[in-house]
């Protein structure tokens, strides 16, 4: 058996488990056709037939508000018809087994799975069992990969400060437990990214070796100090033992980005959080809701990523029936 690639024989992609491996062309490419598909404010949302006749099947086993609902708005507004499994409604609770309730979607013509697992390796297991013309996508695995997350955080990027190669990007808090911040590090160096810090107590850094082109900082106050990007990411507490999570007063008085710290960065900066927040832990209120925020345009900004995959996804698909 072939190793797995998400790459179709071609090159192009099949699945999307994580941006590893993709150019920084296929990521510009995906950027560009997402900005295609926003719209200003009070404008009618954009759509399509993309994926006219195409299902798409939202699986979550853990929680999500944004990346779930932008999935489902995003294959609607392309024409797609959706189902959302509700884990706890279905028959996994009596046992069957997650390559079962594949097999049965598939078996009713569900085309595109999207994917959210706490256990590393479900999206690539199922892609590895799916029928040759089904496509996985992950939508947040454990704390590896969020590729979608990574794709519309460098839209964001993209939209305010109009490139990569300048900036110097600070992705603060627990980058240890979150698959945030390892799709944040690979499209940001993909895109060659000017300076890449990760800002985060010792008990929250990943392991040595890993993010090898980061510069590690471990003061709040050093790593965003001249920074154009702020990064903050929540504790992941759901992948941390009881006893290793830091006491929310504590780690706000140290770790919390507060107007006063975001004076360190430069004035222009933009601060960004994946969400979901939780306010005065990691971030201020003020902070979060004020003029350097750029928050909710991330939400927005998920919407036309997540349009411009699941059309590049179909696409390739009908290029590869076509013999091309
Ligand atoms: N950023 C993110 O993945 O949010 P949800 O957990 O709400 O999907």
């Amino acid at each position: 058996m072939l190793p797995f690639s998400q790459f179709d024989p071609h090159g192009r992609l099949q699945h999307l488990i994580t941006l590893e491996g993709l150019s920084s062309e296929q990521i510009r490419e995906l950027l560009e056709r997402a900005q295609h598909y926003l719209r200003a404010p009070g404008e009618l949302p954009a759509r399509s037939r993309a994926l006219e006749g195409v299902t798409v099947g939202n699986i979550f086993t853990e929680p999500s508000t944004r990346t779930r609902s932008s999935f489902e708005l995003a294959a609607r507004r392309l024409g797609a018809e959706v189902i959302n499994l509700e884990i706890q409604l279905s028959s996994r609770v009596k046992g069957e087994t997650v390559l079962d309730t594949i097999y049965t979607l598939q078996a009713m013509a569900v085309d595109v799975f999207v994917i959210r697992d706490a256990e590393p390796g479900v999206g690539q297991f199922v892609a590895e069992h799916v029928q040759e013309h089904v496509s996985v996508l992950s939508a947040g695995e454990a704390h590896l990969s969020h590729p979608t997350q990574g794709l519309l955080d460098a839209l964001t990027i993209l939209q305010f400060k109009g490139g990569f190669r300048d900036l110097v990007v600070a992705v603060v808090g627990d980058v240890r437990h979150s698959r945030v911040a390892r799709s944040a590090y690979q499209v940001f160096t993909a895109l060659e990214v000017g300076e890449l810090r990760i800002v985060a107590p010792e008990a929250l850094m990943p392991d040595a070796g890993e993010m090898p082109e980061a510069r590690r900082c471990s003061s709040l106050e050093a790593g965003i100090e001249h920074a154009d990007v702020v990064m903050m990411l929540r504790i992941q507490k759901e992948r941390m033992a009881a006893a290793a999570i830091p006491d929310a007063h504590d780690y706000f008085a140290r770790w919390g980005l507060t107007r006063a710290r975001l004076k360190l960065a430069r004035p222009e900066a933009i601060v960004m959080h994946p969400g979901p927040m939780n306010r005065e832990v990691e971030i201020a209120s003020d902070v979060a809701d004020g003029p350097h925020s750029v928050i909710r345009q991330q939400v927005t900004n998920g919407v036309a990523v997540r349009m411009a995959v699941l059309e590049r996804i179909i696409a390739n698909r009908n290029l590869r029936r076509s013999g091309r």
